[in-house]
């Protein structure tokens, strides 16, 4: 199979440690050796049987010699650089994926005698996933394989509260693998997701398996002027007129031909501070802090200081502080998501 990893995004509810230079699935973080996209890699590898060339990534020029820098550095010097699709702009995942998969599909008409050439695996290069859940990660999408070449396969993770940030999926009819879908919905708000959670529905994972002919003819379907503006040969031509839209608005909302797979692994989209919190361990008063420390009667804060810089806190609870060489960020947990609204400011100011 060929995996497509999605590593355009800008993380930007994760500023200011990630910028727009270096954005989270590159940091490495202080509790892991690698960064959240070398670990993506890795998993895609093994998917493949350790073939390089199955793997696709879709980025853009700023952060090219990043993605082959921290390929290199997992030991793999000889990474094709055709296989890394720049993009002259973000237009969110629908148009990144289906660059993947019209590259996919032409390189493919050449190799006719591969059963599984055009699966596809999408995924995004900045989730968390436990190393002892690895091995029912792989096998799981290798299941799925199964019947990708009737459906577009989604991946259910059972939800824990209700985000507002995730895809939510209700299961309908149990297929051999995975169940047919009744309902996708894509960030509801804070009242449909409760009541989502109550009545069963899976949290969509954000990775995908499918036929790359058959995602084709949704696309096709369902977003025909995308499809029309891909059939140009000029990139730049089909990115300033395509519009911006994710997979799961613009094709896993609509689809008639969608399936989930439950996966019951530990996973977290790192996509906020608050998920962060979320991830790693607390002290006895529930602070999550790297370095030396002073606190007095403060409690659930999460710190994080560039170099260690010793920190102290007094009488705060509920605090995430991210202090970095030119810039402090502070805000109140679970309201990390709105940091998006300050580098999106900045950006605007540059
Ligand atoms: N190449 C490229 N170009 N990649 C992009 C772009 C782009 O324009 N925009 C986003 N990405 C990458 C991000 O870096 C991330 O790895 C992935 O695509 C998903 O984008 P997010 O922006 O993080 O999506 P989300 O988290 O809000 O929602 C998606 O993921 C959730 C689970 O994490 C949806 O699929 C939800 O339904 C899902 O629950
Ligand atoms: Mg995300």
């Amino acid at each position: 199979m060929k995996s497509i990893i999605l590593a355009g995004g800008v993380g930007s509810r994760l500023w200011p440690l990630s910028r727009e230079y270096y954005p989270k699935q590159f940091i490495k973080f202080k509790s892991f050796k690698k960064s959240l996209f070398q670990m993506t890699f890795e998993r895609c590898l093994a998917l493949s049987n350790n073939n390089l060339d199955d793997i696709y990534i879709v980025t853009n020029e700023k952060h090219k010699f990043l993605v082959l820098g921290q390929i290199e550095e997992l030991g793999y010097n000889n990474f094709n650089e055709d296989n890394i699709l720049i993009e002259p702009i973000g237009k969110n995942t629908l148009p990144a994926i289906y660059y993947g998969v019209k590259v996919i599909k032409n390189k493919n008409n050449n190799n006719e005698n591969d059963n599984n050439k055009n699966i596809v695996g999408v995924f995004p290069s900045d989730h968390l996933i436990d190393k002892n859940d690895e091995e029912l990660f792989i096998n799981t999408i290798m299941e799925g394989k199964k019947i990708a070449k009737d459906y577009l396969i989604t991946f259910g993770i059972t939800p824990t509260k209700p985000h507002t940030g995730y895809g939510y999926i209700k299961p309908l009819k149990k297929l051999n693998i995975g169940y047919t879908v009744d309902e996708f919905k894509e960030k509801p708000d804070l009242k449909t997701a409760e009541k989502y959670i109550k009545n069963g529905y899976l949290w969509n994972s954000g990775m995908f398996l499918f036929d790359a002919d058959l995602f084709e003819e949704e696309v096709k379907t369902y977003k025909p002027e995308l499809y029309e503006l891909f059939k140009s040969d000029d990139i730049n031509e089909v990115y300033n007129n395509v519009p911006d839209i994710s997979i799961d608005y613009g094709i896993m909302e609509k689809s008639k031909n969608v399936a989930v797979i439950p996966l019951n692994i530990k996973w977290n989209d790192l996509g906020s501070f608050d998920a962060f919190y979320d991830e790693f361990k607390t002290d006895d008063a529930g602070n999550i802090v790297h370095g030396e420390n002073l606190f007095i009667n403060s409690k659930n804060n999460l710190i994080n200081t560039e170099n260690n810089k010793f920190t102290s806190l007094i009488d705060v609870n509920d605090l995430i502080v991210v202090d970095t060489r030119d810039a402090l960020m502070i805000c109140k947990k679970g309201s990390s998501q709105k940091i998006k609204e300050v580098f999106n400011t900045l950006k605007r100011k540059n």
